[in-house]
């Protein structure tokens, strides 16, 4: 992991990086002929209690060096080391940093040659008694249908422990409707997914999202094609558009590159000590007409709902848990069998797992529907709430008045109404707002605040709190909370 660079070198390494890193400007006008090294910005993701995973990507095949320390000036520097990287991995830099403390601020950048990155901020998890931990709580990005100021928001706090991703980080379609995208086509061909990836990694408030916090992420549909599974996507014609196989494998390819998260099996668990746990499904890799999750992916949730070791269960969840019974709408159907709707029967075993447990603690998270819920997760019979469920809307993506072609709040206040008189589970919906969400984990209490942006199609939006909700610790229900 380390490099053995000697004291003299490593004091030139920091001399050098510190000019350079004060004349970013100079170093640039440098490097003017060529594409900047480090135009996608830095990252940092699935914290642990000793480590971090710190990603970049660069336009060479050099050798890059990277390093992690106490302070942003980097005088306490108490991790440092080198990497490659090259064209078979679309020159993105992934580096597993250990041996590091606990819930503890670290700052990190990236060296090639004497080009500095920009610094990014990063936190390792809590272990053991931890009294609170907060996220910042996000999915359904469209580039095209807006600018990423919820994103931007986010990045300005400096109260997050992490920000979830909960899928939709990127869309696949060609549709500029507020911005112009690369590339001008639906992305199908591994090259198509990394340049829209790349694109994405352009955007600078997702930028600074990326340098300020790091980011759990999963993915939805998306991210491959319209309502994917492991066997097709209602967005893809095999008959024009080549083997499903073949695309939803330079999909995984492209979002394993890109984004800040161990390679391999996207279903995972971390620990945010003796608090809480966050399991994140994939909820499309295993997908086929009888199982949302797979057999592998559904034994180990299980399993893990038996375990209570942590006082809260999160468990992130790109689509909606809860069943949900639409009314009557132009261009709607009654049920969605893209979310969990579609599966009852894995739905039932993580339900009857979660009542026979009866620890009433388990809170799912939950992105794909553009639009803000919160709800009592009912058992079989929906005679009683086995756990709850909140819902953060989209960052850009349309939601029901872009749908639905109405006047956001006076539009679709009707529907809002007919889902609570049908679902009576469903306690909290607003459909028509764009933004982000925090979660705040306590000993007592799990509360989620939206956040809503107050116009996706304007670069200087403005970010205000609009609802909060909370569940309070062994009653499985969600309740307003006034402020
Ligand atoms: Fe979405």
């Amino acid at each position: 992991m380390l490099d053995g660079m000697t004291g003299v070198d490593r004091r030139t390494f920091l001399a050098v990086s510190a000019v350079v890193a004060g004349t970013a400007a100079s170093a640039g006008i440098a490097h003017a002929a060529e594409a900047p090294v480090f135009a996608h910005g830095v990252a940092s993701g699935d914290p642990l209690p000793d480590g971090i995973l710190l990603w970049t990507r660069v336009v060479t095949d050099e050798s890059v060096r990277w390093e992690v320390a106490r302070d942003e000036s980097f005088e306490h520097v108490v991790a440092r080391g080198r990497t490659r990287t090259g064209a078979h991995r679309d020159h993105t830099v992934k580096v597993e940093v250990s041996g590091l403390r606990r819930a503890t601020r670290y700052w990190y950048r990236f060296r090639v040659d004497d080009v500095v990155s920009p610094v990014g901020r990063t936190r390792t998890a809590p272990a053991g008694d931890c009294p609170s931990v907060r996220f910042g709580v996000v999915s359904c990005a469209n580039w095209m249908a807006g600018h990423f100021v919820p994103y931007g928001y986010l990045a300005d706090r400096d109260d997050l422990d992490a920000v979830i991703h909960l899928g939709d980080y990127i869309y696949p379609h060609y549709d500029p409707k507020v911005r112009d995208a690369e590339p001008k086509h639906e992305i199908i061909t591994l090259a198509d997914y990394r340049t829209r990836h790349a694109l994405y990694k352009t955007d600078p408030h997702l930028q600074r999202l990326h340098a300020a916090h790091p980011m759990i992420a999963t993915w939805d549909d998306n991210e491959s094609a319209d309502n994917s599974s492991a066997v097709g996507a209602l967005g893809h014609d095999p008959a024009t558009e080549g083997p499903w196989a073949v695309r939803l494998a330079a999909a995984t390819r492209a979002y394993f590159e890109w984004m800040p998260i161990r390679e391999g099996i996207m279903f995972r668990r971390l620990r945010y000590g003796s608090l809480c746990d966050l399991t994140m499904l994939d909820l499309r890799s295993y997908r086929t007409p009888e199982t949302i999750m797979g057999a592998r992916q559904r034994d180990w949730l299980i399993r893990g709902i038996c375990d209570d070791s942590a006082r809260w269960r999160l468990i992130g969840t790109s689509v909606m848990f809860s069943p949900l019974a639409i009314p009557p709408a132009p261009g709607f159907p009654s049920v969605n069998t893209d979310q969990w709707d579609g599966f009852p029967t894995d739905r039932e075993l993580v339900v009857r797992a979660l009542d026979r447990k009866g620890m009433k603690n388990a809170v799912f998270l939950t992105g794909d529907i553009h639009s803000s819920w919160a709800v009592d997760v009912p058992d079989g019979s929906a005679l009683k709430s086995v756990a709850t469920e909140y819902i953060t809307t989209s960052i850009t993506s349309d939601n029901f008045d872009e749908f639905l072609n109405v006047p956001p709040r006076t539009g679709s206040l009707a529907l809002e109404a007919a889902i609570i008189a049908k679902n009576p589970h469903v306690r909290f919906v607003e459909l028509d707002s764009h933004g982000v969400s925090t979660l705040d984990i306590t000993p007592d209490e799990v509360r989620m605040d939206w956040f809503y942006t107050s116009d996706r199609t304007d670069p200087n939006a403005t970010i205000r709190k609009a609802h909060s909700w909370r569940t309070r610790y062994g009653t499985a229900r969600v309740e307003p909370v006034l402020f």
